[in-house]
């Protein structure tokens, strides 16, 4: 991103305008590792507000939890929306009723897939079958994971 608006601003003058990415001593900005996430929330609640609702006591479910949906789940959770099941490409879990109440520990399940570079073996909610996070009942479902493709047969 530092090339690409060195060789724009070669041609159009400085322009740090011209695309994002950039390292934050080139006018870059604060907060990209969680801006995409924290863009999720933000349009949830706005598409809630419109119904006359909120984030808050809401019934999540996120596929996906890489960059985009630990950022979204710890915000929303942050927002008092409930996080009632997550899958990543390792497993899925389910908090609804029992050991939390309030839904999955985002902050723990996310210290946890850190620690062991996925959600596999978390102990903080029930094992589910990924599949069925689809079909789990929840006001929102926040679909965040990315596709894996095999580039050659
Ligand atoms: N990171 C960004 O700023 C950004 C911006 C725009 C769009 N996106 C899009 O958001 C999506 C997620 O991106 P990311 O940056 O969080 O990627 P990431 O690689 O950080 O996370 C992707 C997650 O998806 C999980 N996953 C893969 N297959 C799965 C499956 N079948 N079921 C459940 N989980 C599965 C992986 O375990 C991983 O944790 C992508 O489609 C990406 O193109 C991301």
């Amino acid at each position: 991103m530092a090339w690409i608006l060195d060789e724009y601003s070669n041609f159009h003058g400085y322009s740090p305008a011209v695309v994002t990415g950039k390292p934050i001593d080139l006018g870059g900005s604060l907060g990209r590792d969680a801006a995409t996430g924290r863009g999720v929330m933000f349009g949830t609640e706005a598409l809630l507000n419109e119904h006359g609702k909120s984030i808050s006591g809401q019934r999540f479910v996120i596929q996906g939890f890489g960059n985009v949906g630990s950022w979204a789940a710890k915000l929303i959770s942050e927002q008092g929306g409930k996080i009632v099941a997550v899958s990543g490409i390792t497993g899925a879990f389910l908090n609804e009723h029992g050991k939390n109440k309030d839904g999955i520990d985002t902050e723990s399940l996310l210290n946890y897939t850190k620690e062991h570079r996925g959600v596999k073996g978390f102990d903080g909610a029930h094992p589910i079958d990924a599949n069925s996070i689809l079909v789990k009942d929840c006001d929102i479902f926040v679909l965040c994971f990315f596709e894996l493709r095999k580039t050659r047969d």
